[in-house]
């Protein structure tokens, strides 16, 4: 099973993000929702008392505002609730402006061995219009710090920003491969409402068109390649052996548990059969509701949820083909049997042991085919 502990806090809202984080929250509020979480991870060990813990991520919201006693409090707190709590890797998601060399040693006596930092852009005027509290030369010189603290160091990027052009896309990604060992890089969404959305909808912002955004992602990909980091998920790259675990479990529809704001969990009635007969749950968005809701409950069961739906038949095979698609490990072949169109066929090819994968020019074209085989 794999534990996600969201962290909702930011110092400032980016111009383009849509995720359960909040600015201003005061010092009382941060307190009674680490109290909170604490109950809640309390509640999730009880349940899960025969689940071996294999990953941990703390993600955000910005998780490097908490202090390395706070981290160490998380992080005890789950070694203490779940019996069977031997994670091979715990991540700490780390934003450049509130990261520092004192800090990340404090996360990693906290048993922290992973760091994945929200670069986004190495351009100035890309971090300005995204709203970001970093420039890039703050965000390459906090990789580096990371990088002596940490072996595995991740980073993200945002393509299809205004200053994207494939010439500075290869530039940025070349200087952020030769500090760490995985990237993520993800398209730009424009999420409803968001300012960099309304921006773009008055023309004050303009933005690369759906084919340049095609064209800087396979110059992305292109790039990391010649850096030694391979595409192992549409999104993710990394140097062979520093693929991120906890990913790999949502992506093989392994057991999570998700802790916190606004976070999503997937279990089954046993670790066994999660895949088959499986349940997800998600929790209230509402700070207020999900700090007084989990001070109510006195068992996991009873916690309150935003959400609550069964997983199983034809849609849990459809989630199988969705996120094992993603990947270069691809799906079990069997299971889209009956499923593969003409219209689509040269889009998949062979991942060995009865295994079928997108091509490169599927994965660039992943949800057209999606839509044409679920
Ligand atoms: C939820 S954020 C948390 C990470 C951290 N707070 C940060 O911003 O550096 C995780 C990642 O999602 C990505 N992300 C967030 N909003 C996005 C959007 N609208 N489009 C594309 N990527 C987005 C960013 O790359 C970000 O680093
Ligand atoms: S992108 Fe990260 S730092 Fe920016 S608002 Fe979202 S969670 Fe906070």
């Amino acid at each position: 099973m794999e534990i996600y502990i969201h962290i909702p806090f930011c110092k400032r809202k980016c111009a383009y993000c849509d995720f359960a984080s909040y600015a201003g929250v005061s010092p009382e509020g941060r307190r009674d929702y680490i109290a909170a979480l604490k109950k809640e991870i309390r509640l999730a060990g009880e349940k899960f008392r025969d689940r071996r813990i294999d990953t941990v991520y703390i993600g955000g919201g910005t998780p490097s505002l908490l202090s390395g006693d706070e981290t160490a409090d998380i992080t005890d707190s789950l070694a203490a609730a779940f019996p069977l709590f031997s994670p091979e890797e715990i991540t700490i998601e780390v934003n450049p402006e509130s990261t520092d060399g004192d800090k990340l040693k404090s996360y990693r006596a906290a048993g922290i061995n992973r760091v994945s930092m929200g670069v986004q852009s190495l351009d100035d005027r890309n971090l300005v219009a995204a709203g970001r509290l970093h420039n890039a030369e703050e965000a390459l010189e906090k990789l580096r710090l990371a990088g002596e603290v940490f072996d595995n160091v991740s980073c993200d990027f945002i393509i299809g920003l205004p200053f994207d052009t494939p010439e500075a896309v290869v530039r940025e990604l070349n200087a952020a491969a030769a500090l760490v060992k995985h990237i993520s890089v993800y398209e730009l969404t424009l999420e409803e409402g968001t300012p960099l959305t309304l921006s773009a909808a008055r023309g004050e912002t303009v933005l690369p068109s759906d084919d340049g955004v095609a064209e800087l992602l396979e110059t992305a990909v292109d790039a990391l390649a010649a850096k030694g980091l391979g595409r192992y998920e549409v999104s993710n790259f990394a140097r062979t052996g520093y693929e991120s675990r906890h990913n790999f479990g949502y992506w093989t529809r392994e057991e999570y548990v998700g802790l916190g704001v606004a976070a999503h969990s997937f279990f089954g009635e046993s670790a066994d059969s999660a895949k088959a007969r499986g349940i997800r749950v998600s929790n209230p968005r509402s700070l207020a509701e999900y700090v007084a809701g989990t001070a109510g409950a006195e068992s996991f069961d009873s916690l309150p949820r935003a959400s609550q739906e069964r997983v199983e038949g034809r849609e849990a095979e459809d989630e199988e083909i969705m996120l094992g698609l993603r990947t270069l490990r691809g799906v079990d072949g069997q299971i889209l049997r009956g499923r593969i169109t003409p219209a689509v066929a040269r889009f998949f090819e062979s991942a060995g042991e009865g295994r079928l994968r997108l091509t490169r020019d599927g994965l660039a074209v992943m949800n057209s085919v999606l839509a044409e085989i679920l």
